[in-house]
């Protein structure tokens, strides 16, 4: 199939680009290199430079290359930052999500694989969070990735636009060649702000909240590989696929979690240098527990992790680190 992936040059989208082509598909990536990477586009694929808010560039896409299905993953994913500029998540979340699926009508192109977030729970009523819990979300990034879930809702119904929403946790490690990974500025993420510390590009780690509600009293994350992760799309657009499929929304997380000093620890081993640490206050809109109920991945699209093991991901990121201490530029 040829599959247009929004948001390829991005660091969750350019390994589903690794995962697709893997798969045997053809792969066309948008993505205007705001926070993408031209470095980071497999070189199999074709990179076409636009914004998906503007509709010349994009319908030339889908004029050119009779696309078959689209996994969208282009948007701005900083909570923090969509509690200070909410217009900005809007504008490109929302109103890019529309422009791409009024493309995707225009062209008769009628699946899509959506890259949401556990943000759209907001605070759980209970862990594992399971699919069918209350959507709440405390900052507008959950907002705006909610909104689109929900639009493609309404458009299923109305049109018959098929999509699969995918749920992510945190999201971690890099591709195992090591030649791709998480180059984000700035960098808000705790695996890569603990190994940046490790490589010494700041003095030390700062561990936010010790006063949790949690074994150790601090946050506890359920953190996926990035290449399980994107392998779960290319299942979601097979199952798209499927003669009468329906559409679906799945968390993609391993169902277990860890601590902040969990990771730290993990972070100390696998490097075998002793991070330097320092306890800091919560930082505000932080979820004490957040862990996926993965069991209707598990059962529906037939997800099977290759890299459910903490060290593992730590691992690799490491390997991507050390070779691009700056990201993509060293
Ligand atoms: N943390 C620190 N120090 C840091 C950075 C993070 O202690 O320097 C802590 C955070 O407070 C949190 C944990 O590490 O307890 C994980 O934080 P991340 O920023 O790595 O990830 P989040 O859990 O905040 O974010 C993830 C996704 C978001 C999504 C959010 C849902 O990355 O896209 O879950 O709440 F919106």
């Amino acid at each position: 199939m040829n599959v247009l992936v929004c948001g390829g040059a991005g660091y969750i989208g350019s390994h589903a680009v690794i995962e697709l082509l893997e798969a045997g598909h053809n792969v066309i990536v948008f993505d205007n290199l705001e926070k993408g990477h031209r470095a980071a586009v497999a070189e199999d694929a074709t990179l076409v430079v636009g914004d998906l808010r503007d509709p010349v560039a994009l319908e030339g896409v889908f004029a050119d290359h009779s696309i078959d299905a689209v996994m969208h993953f282009a948007a701005y994913s900083l909570v923090g930052e969509s509690v200070t500029q909410p217009d900005k998540y809007y504008d490109n979340n929302v109103y890019g999500s529309y422009c791409l699926l009024q493309a995707m009508r225009k062209f008769n192109v009628n699946k899509i694989v959506f890259s949401s977030t556990a943000a759209t729970y907001g605070e759980p009523e209970q862990v594992p969070i399971t699919e069918e819990q209350k959507t709440v979300p405390t900052n507008p990034y959950g907002e705006t990735k909610l909104a689109v879930e929900k639009m493609l809702g309404w458009y299923d119904r109305a049109y018959g636009l098929k999509s699969m929403c995918l749920r992510y946790f945190n999201v971690a490690g890099a591709h195992e060649s090591g030649t791709i990974g998480e180059d984000h500025t700035p960098e808000t993420h705790l695996i890569p702000l603990v190994l940046g510390a490790a490589l010494g590009k700041t003095d030390c780690i700062r561990i936010f909240g010790t006063d949790y509600d949690t074994p150790d009293g601090t946050c506890i994350r359920d953190y996926i590989h990035v290449s399980d992760l994107a392998a779960a799309h290319v299942l979601a657009l097979a199952k798209l696929c499927e003669p009468g499929a329906e559409s679906n929304i799945y968390n993609l997380g391993y169902g277990h979690g860890f601590s902040n000093l969990e990771i730290l620890e993990a972070a100390r081993r696998v490097t075998g240098i002793p991070i330097r640490a320092e306890m800091a206050d919560r930082r505000p809109g932080d979820p004490s527990i957040l862990i996926a109920s993965s069991d209707a991945v598990v059962r529906d699209l037939g997800f099977a992790p290759r890299y459910d093991d903490l060290d593992v991901i730590i691992q690799s990121a490491w390997a991507f680190f050390k070779a691009h201490p700056n990201g993509y530029e060293s």
